[in-house]
């Protein structure tokens, strides 16, 4: 298919925006899947950390150097709770995938080396995934809470991970995924709570940990993005249509305590990350 033979596109902005910075010149003779224009680069800059500038204020995340090493680490954790497995949907050769709040895209650049005759598109509000990246891989600027800009039944597959705190309206997100999938298509979602647990009781209630788990809650349910419980995901995507919902539950240990040797190593993993930046 002709999309499977484009070079690799830097990523693009799918979106016409109102404001012209004089500083990059005019855009006015080029489309708007060409240029990344000021509005979505000029990143904001606030107490040290950088921040989008497409959609202002709709993600509270940073998107530097740091959050990026966080969220690559983040690959190798999920890669880790799925057993090297990037997804768990039954594909079979699927032709267009997409990736929401594909983050630095390293999931939907592995994704494409595994699937080379596939489409994969990664989306996102940050512009801040590599320029080299498989020729069928091609990443956008653009906003999931938006109204999406494809047609019903074009994709096989979307995914997207850890979007808690990024999302305002689930109902409708599972709704426009539904739509934007073809008749036996998948939808995978994987998240996280992000509060502490212990199975032997002693992470009491007053433990910092339980503390900031639940303060994050409250913090994002006042931003409009309310994290959503996991029991309400299957449901969530039951009523808008899916069939078949799968939901597995596993757990995330902070810390190289785990006897388990798998637990134990995605602990690890963890707790490097949170040593080194704290
Ligand atoms: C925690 S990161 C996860 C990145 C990636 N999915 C991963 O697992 O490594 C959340 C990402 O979602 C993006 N995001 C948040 N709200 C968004 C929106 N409304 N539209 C598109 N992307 C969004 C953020 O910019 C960020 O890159």
């Amino acid at each position: 298919m002709a999309e499977d033979t484009q070079p690799p596109l830097a990523p693009t902005l799918m979106e016409a925006d109102d404001q012209v910075d004089e500083g990059l010149g005019s855009d006015d003779d080029a489309s708007d899947t060409t240029s990344l224009k000021s509005s979505v680069i000029n990143f904001e800059i606030e107490n040290g950390r950088r921040y989008h500038s497409f959609r202002k204020g709709a993600y509270a995340f940073p998107n530097d150097d740091d959050e990026l090493d966080r969220m690559d680490l983040e690959n190798h954790i999920w890669l880790l709770l799925l057993g090297g497995n990037h997804y768990i949907a039954p594909l079979v050769e699927p032709l267009k995938i997409l990736d929401l709040g594909t983050g630095t895209g390293l999931w939907a650049i592995e994704v494409a080396d595994k699937f080379p005759s596939a489409h994969v598109i990664g989306s996102d509000l940050s512009p801040v995934q590599p320029q080299l990246v498989p020729p069928n891989c091609e990443f956008l600027v653009d906003d999931f809470e938006q109204e999406w800009m494809w047609q019903d039944n074009t994709f096989d597959f979307i995914h997207g991970r850890l979007l808690l705190a990024s999302v305002t309206d689930y109902p409708k997100l599972f709704q426009r995924a539904f739509a934007a999938l073809k008749p036996g298509g998948y939808l995978e979602i994987h998240d996280i709570d992000p509060e502490s647990y212990s199975d032997d009781g002693t992470l009491t209630s007053d433990s910092n940990s339980v503390v900031w788990g639940k303060l994050f809650k409250e913090g994002c349910a006042r931003a409009g993005r309310a994290i959503l419980p996991l029991e309400d995901y299957k449901r969530l995507m039951q009523d808008a249509g899916f069939t078949e919902v799968q939901e597995m539950i596993q757990k995330r240990p902070h810390n190289a305590w785990p006897k388990n040797k798998g637990l134990k190593r995605l602990g690890m993993a963890r707790n490097s990350w949170q040593e080194a930046n704290t």
